[in-house]
């Protein structure tokens, strides 16, 4: 049956219901529309960010326009304290996790590898790969150990994972990490019932794309120019929408035997 979420105008079909989920850098673009999707679909939300004003303004949405359970904990996920913070209130707010989205990542703008400073690649291996191996020694022993071990990972890679191009070529790398990480990890966690996928967008109309095309322009002329360039056959660029609707396939059931897995999220750039 479905279920109507009041305002927005949502129509749940609580493909998540009694889900407890977690997203990092749900305070923004795609880790947002993450966040409202899940929500829609009956999950209850932890939202990770360091951006407090964006992670409460998500969470007072969640809570009014879905009216889902949803909090917010201030993290930097380059920390492991902060990781150790994020599993407290975890086992606080929910007593469980169901649902890891590693959606937080960062960029630098693209330019000649003669000029990367150390302060950026630093930066870009930090936010987007230690993130997730902090997150394996709290969040997957969270899982593994709480009644009814087990849960859905789903981490955020990138197309630029799968078919790298110069002047990214560090944050191209650092999003085969995390597309090689989520491999081995779903082979060893497994056996205690943890699937861990990747999702692997081309560029998304978000802050960080200024990055990847300095020139971009978020209009609806922008975007086609974009789309041109990247060569993508279906026309357009990828939307948090396309990103979020595939996170939700990844974080329920209907996906229960999925592991291990890229999922390009690209309109066949990457054919
Ligand atoms: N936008 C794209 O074109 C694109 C394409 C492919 C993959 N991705 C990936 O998607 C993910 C989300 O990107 P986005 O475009 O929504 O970016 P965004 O900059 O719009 O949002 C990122 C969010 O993460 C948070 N964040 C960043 N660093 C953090 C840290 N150290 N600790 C806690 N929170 C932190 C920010 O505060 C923000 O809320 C990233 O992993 C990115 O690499 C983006």
């Amino acid at each position: 049956m479905a279920i109507s979420n009041g305002a927005n105008g949502n129509t749940s079909h609580g493909r998540l219901q009694g889900k407890k989920a977690l997203v990092t850098g749900g305070g923004m673009g795609i880790g947002e529309a993450i966040s409202r999707k899940l929500a829609s679909e009956g999950a209850s939300i932890l939202i990770a960010d360091f951006n407090e004003k964006e992670g409460t303004r998500v969470v007072n949405s969640l809570r009014g326009e879905i009216g889902t359970q949803a909090e917010f904990v201030f993290a930097d996920v380059t920390k492991r304290a902060d990781w150790d913070r994020i599993v407290s209130v975890a086992q606080e707010k929910f007593g469980r996790l169901d649902i890891l989205v590693n959606n937080a990542g960062t960029a630098y703008e693209a330019q000649s590898s003669l000029t990367v400073s150390e302060e950026a690649f630093d930066k870009v291996y930090a936010v987007n790969v230690k993130s997730i191996f902090h997150s394996v020694q709290t969040v997957f022993r969270m899982m593994i150990e709480q009644p009814s071990p087990g849960g859905s990972v789903v981490n955020i890679s990138s197309i630029a994972a799968l078919r790298p191009r110069g002047k990214l070529v560090w944050y191209n790398s650092s999003k085969a990490a995390v597309s090689n990480a989520t491999k081995a990890l779903a082979h060893e966690f497994g056996p205690q019932g943890i699937r861990c996928n990747a999702v692997c967008p081309v560029l998304v109309p978000t802050q960080l794309a200024n990055n990847f095309v300095p020139t971009f322009e978020n209009t609806e002329e922008g975007r086609r120019k974009a789309a041109e360039l990247f060569q993508i056959p279906l026309g357009r660029l990828t939307t948090t929408e396309d990103v979020a609707n595939t996170v939700l396939w990844l974080a329920s059931d209907e996906s229960s035997f999925i592991t291990g897995m890229d999922h390009n999220v690209d309109g066949g750039r990457s054919i």
